[in-house]
Order: C-alpha cells, then structure tokens, then sequence
C-alpha cells in the first residue's frame, strides 16, 4: 500500500517537474503561428480559425492552455486575449523577436537531447545540419551582443584599436553595432557558411569600413595584421583537434600586443553549470559539433599560441557564457 502511495507521490513529481514546458510549447506555437498578435485585441477563436485557415479544435486547446498558464483571457461573448504580452515572443515579423530562442529549443535542443537513447544505443551521432540551422543559430546567438557590447566598445577605445576581425561573424550584428560607434576602425567578417555570409553581407552594405568574406577561419589569412580579433560563439564548431592550429592561426593575424576576445560557453564553469552541461549533451549528440572548452582548455590554447590570458569574467552568470581576452 505504501508504495503505491509513494509510485503515485513520485508520478504528481514528475508531473510537476515537466510543468514549464507548457509555457514554453504555448508560445513556440504562439510564435510559429503569430498568434499572440491575432489574439492582441479580443476576438473569439471561431474568427482567428477562419482567417488564418487554422484547425479550430486545435486552437480551442492552444486557447485553453493559454488562459490556465495566464498567457491569455477569457472575455464576454466567446471572446479571448492575449494578456501577459510582456513576457510572451513578439511577432515573427519582428527581427529582435524572442521567438527564435524558442525556435531552437523546440526544433533543434529539445528533438536532440530526446534522441540520445537511440543515439547512445546504436553509438551513431547525427550530423548538424548547417544548411538548415545556421540561420536560426545565428539569430539566437545574437541575443548575447546587447551583453557584450558594452565591454568590446571600452575594450576598443581603452586600446586604441584601428583594425579588427571577427571569425564566424554569422550575420554580423556586432560588426554592425561596433560599425556604427566606429566609423574608422576597418572590420572584417569571416563567415563559412553561404546563406549566413550572403545575409552578412546585406546587413552591413551600408557600412564603409566592414568587409564580409565567405572564407574558412581556419585557412584564411587577413592580407595586413589587425589589432584585435573577435572569436564569439565558434568554439563548439571546431574539432578538439583543431583548436589550438586555429589559435595559432588566430594569434598569427594580429600585431605585436593585440588582443583575442573569445565569448564563448564554458565546460563546468564555477556560475552556469546546468546550463553548460546541457548544451555540452547537445553539442555531443553531433559527430559535427564539439564540446565548448574548460578553463583549463582555453589557458593552455592561449599560452600555446603565445598569448596571454588577462580576463577571464562571465558574461552570462546562469547561461555559463564566459568573456576572455587574450594579448600576444
Ligand atoms: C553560433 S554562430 C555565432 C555567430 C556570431 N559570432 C555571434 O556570436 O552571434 C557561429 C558561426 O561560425 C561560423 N563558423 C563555423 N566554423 C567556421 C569557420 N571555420 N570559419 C568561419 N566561420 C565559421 C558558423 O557558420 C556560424 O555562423
């Protein structure tokens, strides 16, 4: 009998636990479907349905959903509202929307991490897909830029720099924020995938001094040394291998005294751990992707390269996101 009581305590457990995914499936599907913005004046689901040719059973349930986790409200005469806006993805047609946090969570970390016991049982990884993902990757790694920028402008001010590179700039938003402080620093962006580099390139057509270049970061060489490199987010796409001929690489570009800015997540960091743990669960379910580095990986691949670590801080506490900064 006790037991019983005790299989059903740990069953409430778990159903408890697995409650927050509802508030992250109701505004995925919110986001996917715009619907937060058909719902933003009262309006009764019968009328949505029909003008956006959507199942209505289904949007009764996405309805309901919403008004038990206080997303939405009912009103009089079968109408409904979207209420906690602040806190719910703006619309799909807004390119800082949040929605594509979510995107990748739903469609990408979430199918992945479900994976794994096929994955470990039959000891095949997959391989990420960097046609189809890197858009949506490059979209979400944006959402670090607002963190960061405030350090890189002191950086580039304190340290008079004149010329710099940012290796796998995706869509090259810091290039264009750092772009618009100044005009008369040169920039360049190394991008190997295609699609993202052709977008790089349309983003930042109306600045002078940025460059675009669809090359490979590992086999690439600037023409002239710059004074500072950006390396944000790349990490978990080079091969252990490959890191330290990458540093070295890096480190060759620069002048006497530059300067190598790496953001990047960090293995078992000392803030962020659960966070880091399981983007490391994801990276490794790729034969294509490669766990992000520890402390002690980033000391030795800057000392080997001839740099010097000289800061080491989080940037995102409970994210696990580290800034390091690096001198030749
Ligand atoms: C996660 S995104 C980060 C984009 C940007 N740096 C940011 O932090 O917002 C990493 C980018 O690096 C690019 N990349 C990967 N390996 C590369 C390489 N060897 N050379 C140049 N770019 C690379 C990817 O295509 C991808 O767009």
């Amino acid at each position: 009998m006790i037991n019983e009581y005790l299989r059903v305590f740990k069953a409430r457990g778990w159903m408890k636990r697995n409650m927050p995914f509802l508030y992250s499936w109701h505004a995925y599907v919110g986001y996917e479907l715009d619907l937060y913005e058909s719902f933003k004046k009262p309006i009764t689901i019968e009328e949505v349905a029909y003008k956006k040719s959507l199942r209505e059973d289904l949007l009764q349930r996405w309805v309901e959903v919403g008004i038990s986790i206080k997303y939405m409200k009912a009103l009089s005469k079968g109408r409904f509202k979207t209420v906690r806006s602040f806190m719910l993805p703006s619309s799909k047609s807004n390119p800082r929307s949040t929605g594509v946090i979510l995107k990748e969570m739903m469609e990408l970390h979430i199918p992945t991490l479900l994976s794994y016991p096929d994955i470990m049982k039959k000891s095949q990884k997959q391989t990420f897909d960097h046609d189809e993902h890197g858009e949506t990757v490059a979209q979400t790694s944006s959402l670090l830029e607002q963190l960061a920028l405030p350090t890189l402008s002191r950086m580039i001010k304190k340290q008079n720099i004149q010329s710099l590179i940012d290796v796998g700039c995706g869509h090259g938003g810091y290039l264009q924020r750092l772009a618009g402080e100044f005009p008369d620093v040169q920039m360049i962006g190394i991008e190997l995938n295609d699609d993202v580099a052709k977008e790089a390139i349309n983003r930042c057509k109306d600045f002078n001094n940025i460059e675009i270049k669809c090359q490979d970061g590992n086999t690439w060489t600037p023409d002239e040394k710059v004074d500072l490199v950006l390396v944000n987010n790349l990490l978990h796409y080079i091969s252990l291998n490959d890191r330290q001929s990458l540093f070295h690489q890096l480190s060759s570009w620069l002048h006497d005294k530059g300067v190598i800015s790496v953001i990047t997540p960090i293995q078992n960091p000392k803030h962020g751990k659960q966070f880091s743990s399981v983007f490391n669960s994801f990276f490794t379910a790729f034969d294509n992707l490669y766990p992000v580095p520890t402390e002690k990986e980033i000391n030795q691949l800057a000392a080997r390269a001839g740099l010097t670590v000289k800061e080491f801080r989080p940037l995102v506490k409970e994210g696990g996101w580290y800034r390091i900064m690096m001198e030749r």
